[in-house]
């Protein structure tokens, strides 16, 4: 689901990880499950970080929500029930990454009208029903394009700022995966000295109970 380039970490449950002092004073008021998925998180991105021969990075949270990654990666975070995953690259190689993942069970009543565009629930509301939660992984592919945008703009993106359309790549014995694509309907400047953000093009799976997407502009 990502290109060459991009190192990936992923666990279903929580590590005994060690926090830096300063990780550890961030997390240190939050409640234990949080706790650990921060301490798992990060051990899987230290990991990753080494694959790229960086070592002992610290990772704390920055004032815009993600991670202050060292200054020459980018990087992305996700955690939920049974899945913590972590992606880094090198920022010479790598423009952006977004993951997220979530349970793949239908979205909770209500929530799918404030979380998408007209288009994207008309197109939702034509598919057939194949079993598969079309509005949980429009969710999922949106929460992915916040992380990879907020750090190359600096800027917010709502859920009506951006539209998903999904391609089917192909179904397996529990899931399925594909493509999509996150046209961005605001300006789409970026602070990063880049060009424009016009679109993000993510990869997304489904599969044991779980969907996972991913972003990563090379
Ligand atoms: C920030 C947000 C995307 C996180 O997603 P989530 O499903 O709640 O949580 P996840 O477990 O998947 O991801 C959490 C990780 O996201 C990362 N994150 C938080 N804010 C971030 C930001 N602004 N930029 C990049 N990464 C961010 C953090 O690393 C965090 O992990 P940590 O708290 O252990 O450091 C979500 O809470 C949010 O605010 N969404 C609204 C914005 C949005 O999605 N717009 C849609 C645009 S189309």
């Amino acid at each position: 689901m990502l290109p060459r380039g991009v190192v990936a970490r992923e666990a279903h449950g929580d590590v005994e990880a060690p926090l830096h002092p300063r990780e550890a004073a961030q997390i240190a008021k939050a409640v234990p499950k949080r706790r650990a998925e921060y301490a798992t998180v990060r051990h899987l991105a230290r990991e990753a970080l080494g694959e790229l021969g960086i070592g002992d990075a610290v990772l704390v949270k920055g004032e815009g929500g993600g991670v202050d990654w060292p200054r020459n990666v980018v990087g992305a975070l996700t955690h939920c029930d049974g899945y913590r995953g972590a992606v880094v690259g090198y920022r010479m190689g790598v423009r952006t990454v977004g993951i997220d993942a979530e349970p793949h069970l239908p979205l909770p009543d209500k929530v799918l009208p404030t979380v998408s565009v007209e288009s994207e629930r008309d197109v939702l509301a034509g598919r057939p029903d194949d079993g598969l939660h079309w509005d949980r992984l429009l969710f999922c592919a949106k929460e992915a394009t916040y992380k990879a945008w907020n750090p190359i703009t600096g800027r917010w993106l709502g859920f009506e700022d951006a539209e998903i359309t999904f391609d089917l790549a192909g179904r397996t014995d529990d899931g399925a995966e594909g493509t999509f694509r996150s046209r961005i309907l605001i300006d789409g400047r970026a602070a990063d000295g880049g060009a424009p953000i016009a679109a993000f093009d993510g990869h997304w799976r489904i599969t044991d109970g779980l969907i996972v997407t991913s972003i990563a502009v090379v």
